[in-house]
């Protein structure tokens, strides 16, 4: 078995990162995490990542002030530099160029914190508890240019408890995605999405 190389873009925490990272450490699993690549310097799953033994790799946004799809080719370089085949977005706070998506299209994948197409875009907590559902959950989704709107991978639903908070409801949430993100990724790879 060929194991397909993968990528994962963080801007923070990285446990969505961590939980893909244990989840390949499996012998059986169909994909490695051969990279991370991070925009912000000191990102927590950045040292997460290093500690695991990953490659990693920095690739700063400032530097290319307004220019989105210069920074986007400096990412795509360092894709193509660690011979990628599929990239996974995992808390990446950065919106990627129309080009970018098309050079990764069907090998770019995103998990949202919501059931979508409920709640695009930030704070789906607050904003789900604000509506007043009772179902919540996450998602995870094939990227195309327009925000949280590719066709969608895995879902898991999360019910809203009686005094939920935004915190408490989002660490639920949590456990649902690092349960989804790996089955949607090896679903990926084994071309049953
Ligand atoms: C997750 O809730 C993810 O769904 C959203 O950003 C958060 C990232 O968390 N896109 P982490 O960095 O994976 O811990």
């Amino acid at each position: 078995m060929t194991r397909k190389r993968v990528a994962i873009l963080i801007s923070g925490r990285g446990s969505n990162m961590m939980a893909l990272i244990e989840a390949a450490k499996a012998p059986d699993y169909p994909a490695e995490i051969a990279l991370v690549v991070s925009n912000v310097p000191d990102a927590a799953g950045l040292a997460h990542a290093r500690d695991a033994g990953i490659a990693t790799e920095l690739v700063e946004h400032k530097p290319f002030g307004n220019d989105r799809e210069a920074f986007d080719r400096a990412v795509h370089a360092a894709l193509a530099t660690h011979r990628i085949d599929l990239v996974c977005l995992a808390g990446f706070l950065r919106i990627l160029t129309p080009w970018f998506v098309s050079q990764w299209n069907g090998r770019l994948v995103n998990i949202h914190p919501s059931l979508l197409p409920a709640f695009k875009g930030l704070d789906t907590h607050a904003r789900a508890l604000a509506a007043g559902v009772k179902t919540h959950g996450a998602t995870v989704h094939f990227v195309v240019p327009e925000l949280d709107s590719g066709p969608v991978i895995a879902q898991e639903m999360v019910p809203v408890l009686p005094g939920d908070t935004p915190e408490s409801l989002a660490a639920r949430v949590l456990q649902a995605e690092h349960r989804i993100y790996p089955l949607a990724l090896k679903r990926v790879v084994e071309g049953e999405a």
